[in-house]
C-alpha cells in the first residue's frame, strides 16, 4: 500500500510518497481502508515543525480519515470488515491504510460522504465544542466569524446557524464569501477592503454577541471592538500566523468575555465526553440540521501541493485526499 511520508520536518512539498506492505490488524487493533484523509492547517503544521507536537522522525502525516474496516485483530469487538468508519488518528492517515485503536472509531451515517467525514470531526467538533461546552449562546444572538471561507470558518456558520444564531462571514476573497453564504451566512464582509468594526457594527444592528477567530492578526482588535454588551471572543487559532494582543481595556469595556478553545487537549483529556459531543454533531448531519460542504480532493500522491494550497490561502472550504 501506499503512504505519505515525512522525514525531515520542513516545506511539504518534502513529502514523500512509499510503497509498504499491506497492514494487518494486531491483537486489539482495526485496519481502515483509507477513502479520505482529511486535509486540516493542523497537519501543515506538523510537517513544517510549527505544531507544539513534533512526532519522531519518519512520520505519516494525516490526523483525521473517513473509510472502511479492512480487518479486525484478537479481542476487538462491536467492529467488523465492511464497516463505514470516520476517526481522528492523530498521525498515520495520508496513507492507503491506517492502523486504529477501535476506540477512536466511529460509525459513518449514511447520510454522510466519505469526503465529507474526512473533513467533519476537527472542524464542527471544535466548533460545537466552542459554542455549547466552552460558552452559551442564545437563539437570536449574532456571531461575526473570520476566515469564514476556511474549514473552522464553514463549520461555525454552520453549527452557529443550526443553534438558532445569525452568523456574519468575514473573509478576505469574494470565492470565500459565497461558500460562507452558501452555508447560511446572513451577510458578509470583506474584511480586507472594508471596515470591519464599522460593518460588523452595522450589519447587527450596534453590535455582535460573539467573535469566533482562528486566524489573529491584524483582524482581532477591531473584531474585539465589534462585541457589544457582554460579548464573547472566542479565541481558536492563528491561521494568519501573528498571534494579536488585545487590549485589556476593551474586555473591561462592556462586560467582554475572551474565552480559549482547545479541543484537542480536552478531546484527549475527556475520551468519552467527546464521543459524545461529536454523536451528537453527527445526529445533527442525519437529522439535516448541519451540511458540512462536499470537500474538494487531491490525489495522495499530491499531498504536499494540497497543505502548500492550504498554508498559502488558496483554499475555500475543505479539501481532502483521496487514495
Ligand atoms: N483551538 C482549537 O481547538 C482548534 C481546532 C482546530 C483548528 N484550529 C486552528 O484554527 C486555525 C484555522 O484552521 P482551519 O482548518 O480553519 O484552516 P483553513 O481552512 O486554512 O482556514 C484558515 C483561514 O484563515 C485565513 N487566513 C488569514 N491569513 C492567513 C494566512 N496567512 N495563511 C493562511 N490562512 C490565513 C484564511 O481566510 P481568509 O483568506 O479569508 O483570510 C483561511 O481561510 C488553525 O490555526 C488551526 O490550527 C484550532
Amino acid at each position: 500500500m501506499r503512504r505519505v511520508v515525512c522525514r525531515e520536518l520542513g516545506p511539504p512539498d518534502n513529502l514523500e510518497l512509499e510503497e509498504v506492505e499491506r497492514l494487518e490488524p494486531g491483537p486489539g487493533q482495526v485496519v481502515v481502508d483509507v477513502r479520505a484523509a482529511g486535509v486540516n492547517f493542523a497537519d501543515a503544521l506538523i510537517v513544517t515543525g510549527g505544531y507544539q507536537m513534533k512526532p519522531p522522525l519518519p512520520f505519516v502525516p494525516g490526523s483525521e480519515v473517513a473509510g472502511v474496516v479492512q480487518g479486525v485483530g484478537d479481542g476487538v469487538e462491536g467492529w467488523a470488515a465492511g464497516d463505514r468508519v470516520l476517526g481522528m488518528t492523530g498521525l498515520g492517515s495520508f496513507a492507503e491504510q491506517v492502523l486504529v485503536d477501535p476506540s477512536i472509531l466511529l460509525h459513518l451515517p449514511e447520510a454522510m460522504s466519505f469526503g465529507q467525514a474526512a473533513g467533519f470531526i476537527q472542524s464542527y467538533a471544535t466548533m460545537f465544542f466552542s459554542l455549547t461546552r466552552r460558552t452559551t449562546v442564545s437563539p437570536g444572538e449574532t456571531v461575526l466569524v473570520l476566515g469564514a471561507g476556511g474549514g473552522i470558518g464553514l463549520a461555525a456558520i454552520d453549527v452557529a446557524r443550526a443553534l438558532g444564531l445569525r452568523a456574519i462571514a468575514a473573509a478576505s476573497s469574494k470565492e470565500k464569501l459565497a461558500a460562507a453564504e452558501a452555508m447560511g451566512a446572513d451577510a458578509s464582509i470583506a474584511y480586507e477592503d472594508e471596515d470591519l468594526k464599522t460593518r460588523a457594527r452595522e450589519l447587527s444592528g450596534g453590535g455582535v454577541d460573539l467573535v469566533v477567530d482562528a486566524v489573529g492578526g491584524r483582524h482581532a482588535e477591531p473584531a474585539l471592538r465589534a462585541l457589544r454588551f457582554q460579548g464573547r471572543y472566542i479565541v481558536l487559532g492563528f491561521a494568519s500566523g501573528t498571534i494579536p494582543s488585545l487590549p485589556l481595556n476593551h474586555v473591561l469595556l462592556n462586560n467582554r468575555t475572551v474565552v480559549g478553545v482547545d479541543w484537542g487537549s480536552w478531546a484527549f483529556q475527556h475520551p468519552e465526553e467527546n464521543r459524545q459531543l461529536v454523536g451528537e454533531a453527527l445526529d445533527l448531519v442525519a437529522a439535516g440540521r448541519l451540511h458540512p460542504a462536499e470537500p474538494g480532493t487531491y490525489p495522495l500522491a499530491e499531498a504536499g501541493r494540497a497543505l502548500t494550497d492550504l498554508l498559502e490561502r488558496r483554499i475555500t472550504g475543505k479539501v481532502v485526499l483521496v487514495p
